[in-house]
């Protein structure tokens, strides 16, 4: 059985007042959703304030990226994983396209970060997912499969707990173009076949994997239809507390 996440990517939208406005609304909407992990991921900086917020509530809360290193060190500009845990996060969202494309994150850069929020026992969630132009070109899987194999490389059994695998298409993220149900399960079926090679079939058949890409209340019944789609990354729809409950208690 494969719980359930629903994940809502505020990226650098809300100022602060604005982030606690949302949360607090957010609370009595989702207080009954035990069906599913319900996280929510502020920008570094309000992250200490949401979860001080949310405390005892269902809700958990997400860093939005972490260092490549753990050790407190001479890194100037990065938050540890370990400091972000010391402030309330209990995931983090890790090689989100937005960072791959516009901050030139490699799969090795992903895979550094995802071992630091590990070490730090917090739990990842690690964005995969082809650009327009590779699926067109017939090579989605194969750039997704890289991205999960080098992403996830080196990590043991016991590590792949506390991963979430997040599949999304560059092509969908706030497009309006949200994959097809059937695409999407087609990826995810992919990407379970790709985790039985590297980390055996019992790991593939429990890991989470996520799907995300212009997610709203209008579609993610469909999508959590799919067997293989194990819950939703929502960038836009996430914004707005009523939207982002509606997906939340999408039964
Ligand atoms: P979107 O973003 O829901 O606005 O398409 C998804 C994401 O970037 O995680």
């Amino acid at each position: 059985m494969r719980k359930p996440v629903i994940a809502g990517n505020w990226k650098m939208y809300k100022l602060l007042s604005e982030a606690v406005e949302t949360a607090l609304a957010l609370k009595p909407l989702v207080a009954n959703a035990n069906h599913c992990e319900v996280v929510i991921a502020p920008v570094f900086v309000q992250i200490k304030t949401i979860a001080d917020r949310l405390e005892g509530s269902n809700i958990n809360v997400a860093a939005q990226d972490c260092a490549p290193v753990e050790k407190q060190s001479a890194n100037t500009g990065e938050v540890s994983a370990e400091m972000l845990k010391d402030v309330g996060c209990s995931h983090i969202i890790i090689g989100h396209s937005e960072r791959r494309q516009f901050y030139a994150e490699s799969d090795n850069a992903v895979n550094q970060k995802t071992k630091s929020c590990l070490t730090s026992g917090l739990k990842a969630i690690v964005c995969v997912g082809e650009m327009l132009a590779e699926r067109e070109a017939g090579k989605a899987e194969e750039v997704v499969k890289t991205q999960v194999v080098n992403g996830l490389a080196g990590l043991t059994t016991a590590d792949m707990e506390r991963i979430i695998i997040a599949y999304e298409p560059v092509w969908a993220i706030g497009t309006g173009k949200t994959a097809t149900p059937e695409q999407a399960q087609e990826m995810h079926a992919f990407i379970r076949q790709v985790l039985t090679e590297t980390h055996g079939k019992v790991v593939a058949d429990s890991t989470r994997i996520l799907y995300g890409g212009s997610v709203k209340p209008e579609n993610i019944k469909e999508l959590m239809n799919q067997e293989d789609v194990d819950g939703a990354l929502v960038g836009g729809a996430s914004l707005d507390a009523n939207s982002f409950a509606q997906i939340v208690n999408y039964k």
